[in-house]
């Protein structure tokens, strides 16, 4: 597939993804929502692909869902059309861990597109925030969930119910972003993360996502019964054998993914 709106590339074990809007400081329409869609889509397929970044530019990760493309939506269109949603049931269950690259804006769909990755490095220039409401709307793809149970019902309740944005070092205060580093590194500190995520057992890695992942949707009891179901099998692969072997013979491991 011919690209518009985004670069995929890879690099080694990493599928890197570029949001490439920067006249519209890399608003998410349509075209960019089937482009992440199709992207994503292919590293899951490649099994080359161990772990994925999904960048934007210094200046904007992503400035949120077009606002001019959706202005002359109705209801029905944006229920029927699916418009956004897809994407982030697509990227919220990604079996892969994606490593989100963020410097500069990240706001409204911007923001919940973030929120689905697993490990989120910032630039010290970032700003993520909420502002749907200003515009007369509300988050749509997550944010109201995604952002409370991240930074609790008062903050989120101040960013979604006023719009105002936060910089990285609160956002690293809150828990809703992994690290922080100078404007310079944001990607290469990414790149760096999604390369030691794809050094460990794949297997292993999508056991972990996965039952991290279900700590937001389950009770307790349920989750750690879940987690040790995940555990018990990972004694099933050959990354285990491998892991356990080579920490014996004091060598590193190398893992296939079976
Ligand atoms: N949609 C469409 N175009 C956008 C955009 C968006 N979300 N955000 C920025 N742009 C465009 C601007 O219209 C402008 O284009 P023109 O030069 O053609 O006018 C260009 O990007 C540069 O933007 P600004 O001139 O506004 O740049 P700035 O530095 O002065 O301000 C900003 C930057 C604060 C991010 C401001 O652009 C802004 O507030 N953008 C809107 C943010 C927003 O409301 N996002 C939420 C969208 S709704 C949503 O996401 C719903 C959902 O939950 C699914």
């Amino acid at each position: 597939m011919d690209y518009g709106t985004i670069a995929r590339t890879t690099e080694g074990p990493i599928g890197i993804i570029t949001l490439n809007r920067p006249e519209a400081l890399n608003a998410l329409n349509t075209q960019m929502v089937k482009e992440l869609i199709s992207a994503l889509t292919s590293f899951e397929a490649d099994d080359s692909v161990r772990c994925v970044v999904i960048a934007g530019s210094e200046r904007a990760f992503s400035a949120g869902a077009d606002i001019k493309e959706m202005a002359e939506m109705t209801a029905v269109q944006m229920a029927m059309t699916g418009h956004f949603f897809p994407l982030w049931d697509k990227v919220g269950r990604f079996p892969k861990p994606i490593v989100g690259a963020l410097s500069g804006f990240v706001l409204g769909g911007g923001l919940e597109l973030a929120m689905s990755c697993d490990v989120l490095v910032a630039s010290e220039t970032t700003q993520l925030g909420q502002p749907e409401i200003d515009i007369g709307v509300m988050p749509g793809g997550g944010g109201t969930q995604r952002l409370t149970r991240t930074v609790g019902k008062y903050k989120a309740m101040e960013m979604i119910l006023t719009g105002r944005r936060i910089g990285a070092e609160e956002a690293k205060t809150l828990g809703l972003v992994s690290r922080v580093v100078p404007k310079e590194a944001f990607l290469s500190e990414a790149k760096k993360v999604a390369s030691e995520i794809a050094s460990k057992s794949p297997v292993a890695v999508r056991q972990a996502k996965m039952a991290v992942n279900k700590a937001l949707e389950m009770g307790l009891a349920d989750g750690l019964d879940f987690e040790r179901e995940l555990f018990y099998l990972l004694f099933a692969s050959e990354d285990k054998t491998e892991g356990m072997k080579a920490f014996m013979e004091k060598r590193k491991p190398e893992f296939s993914g079976r």
